[in-house]
């Protein structure tokens, strides 16, 4: 079957590690399914994975790929959940199972004619949203949803700032924290890309770093060391960060005296469990929130999608139809 594989991990120039060409089918153990995929997205995960953050090369060659809807074994239209773990070891939530995985880190990703996953991991995929649309949700949708639903500990009408506005998991936090009731402020580099995050639902915007009028009561951060001196000063006295990414560098200085004077919490996310994703499929029904895709691409134009990623010229998502 033809897939992209992160072929060898090289943290200077990601795209050389990239192949694209014919794997071996897969072979689904008992309790396995095999899904044909007909849609599956692009995450900065799988950019890590080239550059060697999260991954070791005893593990390649390996299939990338997190997210996809396609079809199973039955003919039924399905979205694969892509965490790998036992949520009866980690009181019903399998991202806190020590050994869970990501599809693409131990077992082979979605960027393939078809992919092999738990059967618990398959979902019913809801007719109202396209294979294209429900490729978006198993990663940066649902990490969105979690940190705005679950670990923000916010109810509907608070104020949320979203940092980095133009990519994958933040254009999902503008969207669903929209469709969920805040009032969401997001910030940008680039004029184009505020103008972009104002269409989708954002209620206002500013330059990175601008100062605001008035502090907020929960920021979202997935950019990290480039964003973080100003997630603290745009915070509430009481308020919180949700950090699940830290996309320009992992180790800003903490400014603890901010975090205890203004008593502020530092909350860590990551992903969501399977009923979590379910909730969010219903989320989408129901609020006719559908994903912002940036755009589609074959899969054997694969490369020039994460080449866009890597330039940080996207707002939105990058899905591949297979
Ligand atoms: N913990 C989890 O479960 C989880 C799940 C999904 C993603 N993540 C992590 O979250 C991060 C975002 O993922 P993604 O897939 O949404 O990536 P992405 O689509 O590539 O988004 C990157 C965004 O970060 C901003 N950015 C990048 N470098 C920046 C810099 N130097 N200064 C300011 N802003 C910068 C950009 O915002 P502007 O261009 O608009 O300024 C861009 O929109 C990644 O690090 C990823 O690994 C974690």
């Amino acid at each position: 079957m033809f897939a992209v594989t992160a072929t060898r991990i090289d943290a200077d120039d990601p795209l050389g590690g990239l192949g694209l060409g014919e794997r071996p089918e897969p072979s689904a153990p008992d309790g396995w399914e095999i899904v044909t995929v007909r849609a599956a997205s692009l995450n900065h995960h799988d950019i890590w994975t080239l550059r060697g953050v999260g991954i070791s090369a005893d593990r390649l060659p390996i299939v990338l790929g997190c997210d996809a809807a396609g079809i199973d074994g039955a003919g039924r239209e399905v979205v694969v959940h892509a965490v790998v773990g036992d949520p009866t070891v980690a009181g019903g939530d399998e991202t806190l199972d020590p050994a869970r995985s990501l599809l693409s880190e131990r077992y082979d990703g979605t960027f393939a004619d078809r992919v092999m996953v738990p059967r618990r991991n398959l979902l019913p995929k809801p007719a109202a949203l396209s294979f294209e649309e429900a490729a978006c949700l198993p990663t940066a949708y649902l990490t969105a949803y979690r940190m705005l639903f679950d670990r923000s500990g916010l109810e509907p009408g608070s104020t949320v700032l979203v940092q980095g506005a133009g990519g994958g998991v933040a254009t999902a936090l503008i969207l669903l924290g929209r469709a969920g009731g805040y009032r969401v402020w997001a910030t940008s580099r680039s004029e184009a890309k505020r103008d972009q995050a104002l269409e989708l639902g954002a209620d206002r915007v500013f330059a990175a770093g601008d100062r605001l009028p008035e502090r907020v009561d929960a920021v979202m951060e997935t950019v990290g060391q480039a964003t973080w001196a100003h997630s603290l000063r745009a915070l509430r006295p009481g308020g919180r960060i949700v950090v699940c990414g830290a996309t320009s560098g992992t180790a800003p200085p903490a400014e603890l005296n901010r975090v205890y004077f203004l008593q502020l919490s530092v909350v860590g996310s990551t992903m969501g469990s399977r009923d979590q994703l379910d909730r969010l499929l219903r989320f989408c029904e129901q609020t006719g929130a559908r994903p912002r895709i940036d755009r589609t691409l074959p899969l054997a134009q694969a490369a020039e999608g994460f080449a866009a990623m890597i330039a940080g010229d996207l707002f939105g998502k990058v899905v591949f139809t297979v």
